[in-house]
């Protein structure tokens, strides 16, 4: 099996971006395991304890290590990436000497009931992880607007939005595992 690890930028209960990751989970095709990131209960980072073992850190670091690729599914905050996912990233890059970045497949998606679809954080995030040496996916680009009209009690029940998002995942699950 090829382990894809799976990181939602959102620790809300009803996101919007849940919604969407877990549409592009169910669309990988045979052979791939998408493994789930968990990153509500990460500490926020600090390089002071980067000599001891932080068993939280130490998980999210070993999924990210083993996975052949990460997609990455996020809310955009206050123009920016959301905290616990620049924590996430942070995390993963320390310490020095063990990025697990480093050449790493990732594949973002912003998702906003807004206009600009969570650009703003699809770009950042773009930016770290390129500056942590990640090959971050240049084609497609997903920033789904107005996106909360595309769920219908909190799953994703639009057709357009859908073979958008089926469009993407096809050429992602492709270009991860090759
Ligand atoms: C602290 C905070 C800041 C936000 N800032 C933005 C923003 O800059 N741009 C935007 O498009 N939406 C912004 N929003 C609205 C989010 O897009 C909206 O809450 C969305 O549902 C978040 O995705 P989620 O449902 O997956 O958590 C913000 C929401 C919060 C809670």
């Amino acid at each position: 099996m090829i382990p894809i690890a799976l990181v939602v930028g959102s620790l809300a209960a009803q996101s919007i971006n849940r919604a969407m990751a877990e549409h592009l989970a169910a669309q990988a095709p045979a052979g791939v395991a998408v493994q789930p990131v968990q990153i509500g209960d990460l500490p926020l980072y600090t390089q002071d304890r980067d000599a001891e073992s932080v068993p939280a850190y130490d998980r999210v670091r070993a999924q990210i290590k083993a996975a052949r690729a990460v997609l990455i599914v996020s809310p955009e905050h206050n123009r920016g990436v959301p905290a616990a996912l620049k924590n996430l990233i942070d995390i993963g890059s320390r310490p020095y000497g063990q990025n697990v970045w480093q050449g790493k497949k990732v594949g973002i998606v912003t998702a906003s009931p807004g206009t600009f679809g969570g650009v703003h954080a699809g770009l950042q995030i773009r930016q770290s992880l390129q500056a942590l040496g990640a090959e971050v996916l240049i084609a497609p680009e997903v920033f789904l607007s107005r996106a909360h009209s595309a769920l219908v009690d909190g799953k994703l029940n639009d057709e357009r939005t859908t073979s958008f998002l089926n469009q993407f995942a096809a050429g992602f699950y492709a270009w991860a595992a090759a």
